[in-house]
């Protein structure tokens, strides 16, 4: 394979510029040549293509966002749509894409390859960390430490005014980050859509710590979960404490990506190019541990990825 694309699309998520940039750095190393398309899926559908050569990658591992843009494109949905895409692609003699994004963006790279047999590669690039066949999405470790430095600063303001914090942290349809961010910042509850929990017990938890003398508290909760002001309300309403709420919203998709997410990004990135340029495709490359794998798209977007119940039970040992 000698000339391959390359897109971001879906969230944007910190480190998807490391990525980019091991993409056409390894692909260069394979002696081929990438053409990058901004706006993900639409901007091939409108033919927004960008040559990337190695100087064009300079000074973006340290960036959040993508200098490729990202969108969450309606048309490529459709058939027509993805049939325009295709088009594009071998007009500009593409022989295959690498397709950096979640779920939505993997399922639509995987069209592309069961409909027209165009070969594609997956990096799993999202906040969310819910993609199976890895144990790590880029972007996740930025995230959770851009929600924990939140955390650490509205505890030192609950505990000065005794109050508690409800922070609701993104996840619409997990609670990864809610998770972990609330594992690491020693949160009093931990709510995500993954487990059911009682706000009545949450309550009667918290009137016996105060008695034991624990007067501020911080509940995570994942956005799928509930919304924060709904919570802040109830625990007002069912314990005479003071409370405040805060989201963190789409603070925790900017910043700096961490060094982890620059060198799971980086190793990802060159494997992409590289399976895809020897002609792998249709597979998702991940870690699981320490190790690079790469597994199929079929299997990865059909499996599930579950909670981790070990910390699950570790959260509900340390509220206690
Ligand atoms: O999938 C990444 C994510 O940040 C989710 O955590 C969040 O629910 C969603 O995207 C927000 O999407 P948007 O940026 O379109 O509001």
């Amino acid at each position: 394979m000698k000339r391959i694309g390359v897109i971001t699309s879906g969230g944007d998520a910190p480190g998807m510029n490391a990525a980019i940039r091991a993409v056409v750095r390894a692909a260069i190393g394979r002696g081929a040549s990438v053409v990058g398309f901004t706006h993900g899926y639409e901007g091939i559908i409108d033919d927004e293509a960008m040559p990337l050569d190695s100087i064009s990658v300079g000074g973006i591992i340290s960036r959040g966002g993508t200098m490729l843009r990202s969108a969450r494109s309606k048309t490529f949905m459709t058939e027509d749509g993805r049939d325009r895409a295709v088009g594009v692609l071998r007009k500009h003699e593409l022989e295959g894409l690498v397709v950096i994004g979640g779920d939505g963006s993997l399922r639509g790279a995987l069209a592309l390859h069961d409909e027209f047999g165009f070969p594609v590669m997956g990096v799993p690039g999202s906040i969310d960390n819910d993609i199976s066949g890895t144990d790590f999405s880029i972007g996740f470790d930025t995230a959770v430490n851009a929600a924990l430095e939140a955390i650490d600063r509205v505890r030192d303001t609950a505990y000065s005014h005794e109050r508690i914090f409800v922070i609701e942290v993104m996840g619409r349809q997990n609670g990864f980050i809610a998770l972990e961010a609330g594992l690491a910042g020693g949160a009093e509850a931990i709510l995500i859509p993954e487990v059911p929990y009682s706000l009545m017990e949450i309550c009667t938890d918290m009137k016996r710590a105060a008695v034991r003398g624990k007067r501020s508290s911080i509940i995570i909760v994942a956005e799928g979960a509930a919304r924060a002001s709904d919570i802040k309300d109830f625990i007002e309403k069912n314990t005479g404490f003071e409370a405040r709420q805060l989201v963190l919203g789409h603070m925790q998709r900017g910043g700096s990506p961490t060094a982890f997410d620059r060198v799971l990004a980086l190793r990802l990135g060159a494997l992409a190019a590289n399976r895809l340029i020897s002609g792998y495709t249709a597979e998702m490359v991940g870690v699981d541990g320490v190790k690079l794998v790469s597994h199929p798209l079929s299997y990865v977007l059909s499996t599930e990825r579950a909670i981790d119940p070990e910390k699950l039970l570790l959260a509900g040992v340390m509220a206690q």
